[in-house]
């Protein structure tokens, strides 16, 4: 029996010849194809890699499932890179916003909404990091825990990590290293240290082993290169753009002792992490670990663009950041994001979200670990909760990465499959909603294991 025919599947069209359990690429894709190449006349270049790839047009979706305009059926764990924290168009939510609409829609006045979503976060939000500051994109957040964390300091150093992604803007662009070439002269006083990726250790060492040697050279490059004026350290507790890496654990607090000793702030950037993916409210939690300031975003709204800098009364307290206007934005608690934080909290707690993604991501980290030897590109399968990792390699011993081309057919042969997955780098990302059951994760897992076990360097 394959595996294939082992997967319990989701009730579905399964007289569609080629289609397992009613998933995958069977039908032609004519009117996909001929919308996607109309909005391109006017779309500008530079969209998301996975969305070019797959030229993929959603007429509709529910929960961790979309259809294409053709009525081909997917399973969405690319799940927008982590924002689709409660599944497409789900019910409760969709009522709340629809409603929200026939209220004010424009303007940060005191709302109902705001009200709710406040009563929502006070049980969410963890200890004593217990005020919110909102704002609309993921970029626009991490700016503004540097403009927090150079308030309370008084200083404007930064370190951050290789591999790490903190968005697109100036000062988050100069956080993220490995992806600011061509585009400089970026803001000085920016450096950067290998992360906890054990499994490209840069050192060569083994965790538990290596006594933290990343952290140790963490040390050192702010002793070698600060001014004596380092603001913050600013760190993912997992880090997604590189395939949803996760250190080993003790590894947060380690670099919160650093950060106290150069008297600075640790912020954790929980833009991907936070509300839940990983199987804790908050990544950072799965430690013993305060954070002076995280920042969060994606999964919070459920969809709707809202993001935020939460931390405690007295950092945020601190000037010039907290003096009127300036930690402010134009979109900023407008009642929309503000209902979308509502709801979406508000269904996390109530159906025991953060719980689910915890069990259903160790199911599935167990269901797809032995794919590192019975499939022949994959070398590492990693995960925390609903943030899971395959890494492609075309040598187990040495984890030589597998080349894009090979990563990109990986990633199209998954979708002529019925799975769409997230990229990052050589790594497939998968990131299912929070409540995604146990046969939706079940049907996934056999269509990945088949499609990976079957193939090969040749793609
Ligand atoms: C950890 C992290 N921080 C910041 C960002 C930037 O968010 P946005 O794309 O909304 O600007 C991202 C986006 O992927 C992220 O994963």
């Amino acid at each position: 029996m394959t595996d294939h025919e082992r997967g319990s599947g989701l009730a579905g069209d399964d007289d569609v010849p080629g289609a397992w359990h009613g998933f995958g690429m069977v039908r032609p894709r004519v009117r996909s194809e001929a919308h996607w190449t109309e909005e391109q006349e006017v779309i500008g270049p530079g969209l998301q890699a996975v969305m070019l790839l797959s030229r993929l047009c959603v007429a509709d979706a529910d929960g961790p499932e979309i259809v294409d305009l053709d009525g081909n059926r997917i399973i969405d764990f690319q799940g927008a890179g982590g924002v689709n924290s409660i599944g497409h168009a789900e019910p409760r939510f969709t009522a709340a916003l629809a409603e929200e609409l026939t209220r004010a829609t424009a303007g940060a006045f005191g709302s109902p909404a705001r009200l709710d979503m406040v009563r929502a976060l006070r049980d969410f939000l963890p200890g004593d990091l217990d005020m919110i500051q909102l704002y609309s994109g993921g970029t626009e957040a991490v700016e503004a825990a540097l403009r927090l964390a150079k308030s309370v300091t008084g200083k404007h150093e930064f370190l951050s990590f290789w591999g790490g992604f903190h968005g697109k803007t100036m000062g988050s662009l100069a956080l993220t290293a490995g992806a600011r070439s061509g585009l400089g002269p970026l803001p000085p006083g920016y450096f950067s240290a290998p992360y906890a990726n054990c499994y490209h250790c840069p050192f060569k060492l083994r965790a538990p082993d290596c006594g933290f040697a990343c952290v140790e050279h963490a040390r050192d490059v702010i002793k070698e290169n600060s001014t004596g004026a380092l603001a913050a350290i600013v760190v993912e507790p997992v880090q997604g753009r590189s395939g949803n890496v996760v250190p080993p654990p003790g590894y947060l607090t380690a670099l919160g002792e650093v950060a106290r000793e150069f008297d600075a702030l640790l912020i954790a950037d929980e833009m991907m992490t936070g509300f839940g993916r990983t199987g804790a409210a908050f990544a950072h939690q799965h430690e013993k670990v305060r954070p002076d300031v995280l920042t969060v975003g994606k999964g919070m709204g459920g969809g709707y663009p809202v993001t935020g800098v939460i931390a405690a009364e007295q950092t945020m307290a601190a000037a010039p950041f907290s003096e009127p206007s300036a930690s402010s934005s134009s979109f900023g608690a407008f009642p929309m994001a503000c209902r979308a934080v509502a709801s979406t909290t508000a269904i996390l707690t109530e159906d025991k979200l953060v719980g689910n993604a915890a069990v259903r991501g160790r199911e599935m980290l167990d269901q797809l670990a032995d794919l590192t030897e019975l499939a022949p590109l994959v070398g590492d399968v990693r995960g925390a909760g609903l943030a899971l990792g395959i890494e492609l390699v075309v040598d187990k011993r040495t984890h030589e990465p597998a080349p894009k081309s090979l990563v990109q057919r990986v990633y199209l042969k998954l979708l002529e499959a019925g799975v769409l997955v997230m990229l990052g780098g050589n790594t497939l990302r998968l990131y299912p909603p929070l409540n995604v059951d146990r046969t939706q994760t079940e049907t996934a897992v056999g269509i990945l294991r088949e499609t990976l076990i079957g193939i090969g360097r040749e793609g």
